[in-house]
């Protein structure tokens, strides 16, 4: 069943029922000011930090589920009702939502007369501008009644839901013209405020939220206000201020009127907060309202943003007979990415915005998604993660966006973490040739006495793995490795402990077969043994291509001794092991009753060539025998069904959600990329599309967007198989882009230029990638004569023959380029 269809050409998924199995969001925004924007307008909006500098409030795992956004009431005649259908319900005529490239146009027809409004960011603008297009489509002169209504919070959002006997006293507003200010707090500590405004006069407003409600025992679908169609003029004193303007409108037959609306976000300079005679200096929000003060700027600041996102679009876009691979590859993987880069894991509907920061480990996986989009912002995010970095190799968890400090809280101890930033810069360097970065002075522990060259970073992210390793030669695990849930050293007993910040039980534990103490020098993992032999050759590169041979042959020798131990005692059979647990015992392995199969370390491992066709055959049939399902891969198998201390979280979830054997979207990816690398061109396309949002026929069982991934599909062992949960944040964009983009469709950036390298379904006659590289575009035309999976047979740019499949001499400009497969 489908609820919307894409519009390719408008880069735009078009929802065509309100009614969605989900609250179907979009993301405004790419810079500092961020909107999540559901398809009936719910969601709400922050200043950099979801967190901190909460503009408008949202209530979490409400009822009904997608409570409070920016809300647009009209009551025509005693007919109430809103263009996006929500919150008051009313059946409208016409329902029409457009999710685009960072804007949302949500339009809604009752009784002749139609509303539509676009909402966007504008680039380089704190605030969103909302345009409302009002028209009587009837054969009658209509008048009728318009209010806004959006909802403050309080900046704090964790505060602004748990302190109740202070907040409830705070709030302050002032209204002068058509603006209504937010300014709780302005007069003390804080720099900043918010305004709502529109571009004409107004015929009343509301700024208290009980007022405008007519009593605690409304709600948003029947604010008395709007249904009596008279405004009270409130001004908040306490308790919740909100924003609502209030317009009377008469419209001819046939006749059109645009409103313009922003809601906008001001910082003053500490010296510059108050005017002489002590009221608030308003003369930044002046400026901005200035902005768009008319519908025509309001549409050109629209079209320079559908500018920038075809921009940042057009650096990989294929053509291809499969308009889903299209859509999928030129459209919404990449702005998933982007999305992704930009909130990491902080604001969803699913991330409540007030959680985590930024992952070290998700961050560096994000830069691979969108490197190629905008270097120069991964550039620096490399070197924000690098500066959290530990002496000794480890680094922070996860660190503040706002302050780019790590986070105590989190702490360290994930031993999978240091690698994910080799790859990240490897994949930097490839992406802009930049090897200067490397030279780059970077702080450890955010202390510049400390700072050493982003090399010298990588260093330590490698021999943190050397440095720790258990009684195989496997390396250490840690609190977890990107498991966050096998949690092989935390033993947790205490409800509400937390599995991931809590290593320290483990000095209580003892073994009960010899009585031993146990420690966390035991537990070892498989997947960062996959890891350490897949990512290290980069490190390996990177010190050759500096001129340190001598490094480069010692950490090489390191990676041939993993690769061994990996042999002797990381391989099961069948599949590779996934860890030793904290009693030295088997985790992920035939001799298991419960997970004798798990996902991560096999990807790697085969892409490491460990044990060669034989391993990586045996491997890739017991991944389709055990894992493989029609809604994608589960992460393992048997799910469990008890708790197991000595695996800690894994085992907590009823089978098939989350780590538990649900679909984890994001090391599908390693899969297709195995598949590929391993010359499965039919399989790795095949478990690509198992997932591919484009590819979703069911979106009522899917329930999530159809036009991004989401972290996890409930697995075989669920009862609600195949329905997807947390969506948009999630490695997976960047993952699955690097499978398509790289491994299954070969387009690959390379050291020293572009890699050609393709692994396609056989039935394939060819496809066309234009990639814009370093400074030049190849338009890259992929031939399949021979209908085979993997292989060039010869290789042409501007006509003239290329030796191998590298495309070595960039020079600006357009290039043609021919690779025929054989
Ligand atoms: C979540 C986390 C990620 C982790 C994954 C598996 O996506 O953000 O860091 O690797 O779950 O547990
Ligand atoms: C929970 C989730 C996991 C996520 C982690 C982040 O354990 O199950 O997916 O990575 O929290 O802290």
């Amino acid at each position: 069943m489908k609820f919307g269809f894409f519009d390719d050409a408008n880069k735009e998924y078009v929802i065509t029922s309100p009614k969605t199995p989900y609250p179907w969001i979009n993301y405004l925004g790419t810079q500092d000011f961020f909107s999540l924007i559901s398809n009936t307008a719910g969601g709400y909006s922050f200043y950099k930090d979801a967190r901190l500098a909460r503009i408008t409030r949202y209530r979490y795992n409400n009822v009904p589920a997608d409570a409070g956004g920016r809300y647009f009431y009209i009551n025509d005649n005693g007919t109430v009702w809103n263009p996006g259908w929500s919150p008051v319900k009313t059946e409208l005529d016409e329902y029409v939502c457009r999710h685009g490239m960072g804007y949302t146009v949500i339009k809604g027809k009752k009784n002749g007369l139609s509303a539509e409004v676009t909402f966007f960011v504008p680039q380089n603008f704190t605030g969103e501008v909302q345009k409302v297009v009002l028209k009587n489509e009837s054969n009658e002169k209509k008048s009728f009644k318009l209010f806004s209504f959006v909802e403050w919070c309080l900046w704090d959002a964790q505060d602004d839901c748990s302190n109740f006997q202070r907040n409830f006293n705070t709030g302050e507003v002032e209204i002068e013209g058509s603006t209504i200010y937010h300014k709780t707090e302005y007069k003390e500590r804080r720099n900043h405020f918010a305004f709502y405004t529109v571009n004409e006069p107004i015929d009343g407003f509301d700024t208290d939220r009980e007022t405008f409600m007519g009593s605690i025992y409304n709600d948003f679908a029947d604010p008395e206000t709007v249904f009596s169609g008279e405004p009270k003029n409130s001004v908040a004193d306490g308790w919740s201020p909100v924003a609502s303007h209030f317009k009377k409108i008469t419209l001819e037959a046939g006749e059109t009127k645009t409103l313009v609306y922003v809601l906008g976000y001001v910082e003053n300079p500490y010296e510059e907060k108050f005017n002489a005679d002590g009221s608030m200096n308003k003369s930044r929000a002046y400026e901005m309202m200035k902005k768009f003060d008319t519908a025509e700027k309001a549409d050109a600041a629209l079209a320079e943003l559908k500018e920038t996102w075809d921009a940042l679009l057009s650096k990989y876009t294929i053509s291809s007979p499969d308009e889903k691979l299209n859509r999928q590859v030129n459209i919404w993987n990449q702005y998933q990415c982007m999305v992704t880069f930009n909130l990491s894991r902080s604001a969803s509907y699913f991330e409540s915005g007030i959680g985590r920061g930024m992952g070290f480990r998700d961050s560096n996986q994000d830069i691979l998604g969108f490197v190629h989009q905008i270097p120069e912002r991964a550039r620096e995010r490399i070197l924000d993660i690098a500066a959290t970095q530990l002496e000794d190799g480890g680094n922070y968890h996860q660190y503040q966006p706002l302050t780019k400090k790590g986070n105590d809280a989190a702490g360290t101890n994930f031993n999978d973490d240091p690698l994910w930033m080799i790859l990240s810069t490897a994949a930097y360097i490839k992406e802009t040739g930049d090897y200067g970065i490397l030279n780059e002075m970077v702080d450890y522990k955010n202390d510049p006495a400390l700072a050493q060259p982003l090399l010298d970073h990588l260093k330590r992210s490698f021999y943190h793995v050397v440095n720790n390793k258990g009684s195989h030669g496997l390396p250490l695990i840690g609190r977890a490795d990107w498991n966050d849930c096998l949690n092989l050293n935390c033993f947790s007993r205490v409800p509400g402990e937390s599995f991931q910040n809590t290593a320290s039980n483990i000095a209580k534990e003892v073994d009960p077969e010899t009585g031993a103490p146990l420690n966390e020098q035991t537990a070892e993992s498989v997947m960062i043994a996959g890891m350490f032999t897949y990512i290290g050759p980069e490190y390996v590169e990177l010190c050759r291509r500096m001129g340190d041979n001598a490094e480069a042959d010692k950490a090489q020798a390191e990676i041939d001794k993993m690769k061994q131990a990996i042999i002797d005692y990381g391989w099961d059979g069948e599949w590779f092991l996934r860890a030793y647990d904290a009693y030295g015992k088997k985790v992920g392995s035939h001799e298991n009753e419960e997970g004798k199969i798990f996902i991560e370390p096999q990807g790697f491992c085969i892409m490491s060539d460990i044990g060669g066709k034989e391993f990586t055959e045996k491997t890739m049939a017991s991944i389709e025998k055990y894992l493989g399902t029609e809604h994608g891969l589960v992460l393992n198998n048997p799910a469990f069904t008890k708790y197991i201390v000595e695996y800690g979280e894994i085992s907590t979830y009823p089978g098939g959600y989350k780590e538990n054997a649900g679909i984890f979207c994001h090391n599908n990816a390693w899969i297709m990329c195995a598949a590929a690398y391993a010359g499965m061109g039919d399989v790795a396309f095949d478990y690509y599309t198992r997932i591919a949002p484009a590819y979703q026929e069911d979106e009522k069982l899917h329930r999530t967007e159809p036009y991004v991934y989401a972290q996890m599909i409930a697995g075989k062992d669920a009862k609600r198989f195949g329905e997807a949960k947390n969506s948009w944040l999630t490695g997976t964009a960047a993952w699955n882009f690097v499978a398509i983009s790289q491994y299954i469709l070969g387009v690959i950036p390379d050291y020293s230029g572009l890699k050609i390298d393709p692994s396609i379904p056989k039935a394939w006659d060819g496809y066309t990638v234009t990639r814009q590289f370093r400074g030049a575009t190849f338009n890259i035309k992929v031939e399949n004569p021979d209908h085979i999976s993997k292989g060039i047979k010869s290789l042409t740019v501007d006509g003239k023959a290329v030796d191998g499949n590298i495309i070595t001499d960039i020079t600006g400009g357009v290039h043609e380029v021919v690779a025929v497969m054989g």
